[in-house]
């Protein structure tokens, strides 16, 4: 059931926390350094990857590239309906990572079984034990977030963000048995939970929400790790509020979107303190300058706050676990605005939870 929830969204949305730590579970090591996943033992370090996925998926397939690439393993994500491999440089040492939560979809399952054809080496990220993705590829990966009933996926997409952390630190320590680097990150992603469980005490999103009932259209920036969440806030009100919303990368809204921009276009921002703050701030100061209500979703209320009209704070972290975050302060946006428009906000018209068809 709902657990005296109105919707099971919410319920979801609020059980982030406990499927962190299930995901988290037995996979860093004493010490904090290291990070183990026996299912993998057997996969070769890759000489490249590639994401497969589709809708919030696909985000969390984007977010893994960041990660991937800054640690100098070349990466590269696919909406899985456009995905080629036999038009694509793929070999054994390619790895093909399908981004799945329910490990069903058509469109992902048609990408997953054209790069085992080709002879990569797959592997499915999966929620669900024995699903088809979870069958078919070489190896899998179980992200453990639970049962996900709600349409719109929430604690899925953080639990994928959380295992495509392990693994991008799992695939760099292979690569370089000696780093370091990712001590800090490892540290913060057990702390994830806790952050994510003062924005779920603290949260004003309903108050953010409820001032924008009435907007023509919303956007969604952010930067570097922060940009798939500017697209994930923009799917997840789309999808179940009904309402106009895109997500760009901060720096793309002055190559056209900004022509949508006016007074009756909140942009939601999500700004860190410690990566590109200049950069995106920049941004903020021009959606201003056209009369745009600005939200900051920030680390730094101080600072990147004072430049906006109202501020979703989150707590201060690594700059790869922030967007983890930031992203439930967007579902809570998303959820709180669905509510008050009176939506059917656990189905959504013409959505289905498991997209089996091409
Ligand atoms: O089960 P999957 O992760 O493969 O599903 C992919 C998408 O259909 C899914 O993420 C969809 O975009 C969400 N329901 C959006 O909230």
């Amino acid at each position: 059931g709902k657990s005296g929830y109105d919707h099971y969204m919410r319920k979801e949305i609020t059980e982030q926390p406990r499927a962190i730590r299930d995901c988290l579970r037995g996979r860093i090591e004493e010490l904090g350094a290291t990070v183990s996943l026996p299912e993998l033992e057997e996969l070769e370090s890759p000489s490249a990857v590639q994401f497969v996925a589709c809708g919030t998926s696909y985000h969390a397939g984007l977010f893994g590239e960041r990660l991937l690439q800054r640690r100098g393993i070349p990466a590269q994500t696919f909406v899985a309906s456009e995905y080629d491999a036999d038009q694509l440089p793929v070999d054994e040492e390619t790895l093909v990572v399908g981004v799945t939560q329910s490990g069903e979809t058509a469109d992902t399952m048609r990408a997953l079984r054209g790069a085992n054809r080709a002879g990569a080496t797959t592997l499915a990220l999966t929620n669900v034990v024995a699903s088809s993705a979870a069958r078919e590829c070489d190896h899998v990966l179980y992200i453990r977030a639970g049962p996900e009933i709600s349409v719109a996926a929430t604690k899925s997409f953080a639990s994928q963000q959380v295992t495509l952390s392990l693994l991008a630190t799992a695939l760099a320590e292979t690569a370089d048995p000696s780093s370091s680097a990712s001590r800090e990150h490892l540290r913060e992603l057990r702390r994830l939970p806790d952050y994510i469980q003062s924005v779920l005490d603290d949260s004003n999103a309903r108050s953010v929400a409820e001032a924008f009932l009435e907007s023509d259209a919303y956007f969604f920036i952010g930067r570097g790790y922060n940009a798939p969440v500017a697209l994930e806030g923009a799917l997840k009100l789309k999808e179940i509020t009904y309402r106009h919303a895109e997500g760009f990368p901060a720096g793309e809204l002055k190559h056209g979107p900004l022509a949508l921009v006016t007074e009756a276009t909140p942009v939601f921002a999500v700004v860190s303190s410690r990566e590109k703050t200049s950069a995106t701030i920049g941004n903020v100061t021009e959606v201003q300058a056209r009369g745009a209500p600005v939200v900051a979703v920030t680390d730094s209320p101080e600072t990147v706050g004072s430049h906006a009209d109202f501020v979703l704070e989150v707590p201060e972290t690594h700059p790869a676990v922030m967007p983890i975050v930031a992203n439930v302060q967007l579902q809570l946006v998303a959820y709180w605005l669905a509510d008050a428009l009176d939506r059917p906000i656990d189905k959504p018209r013409n959505l289905a939870k498991s997209v089996t068809v091409l």
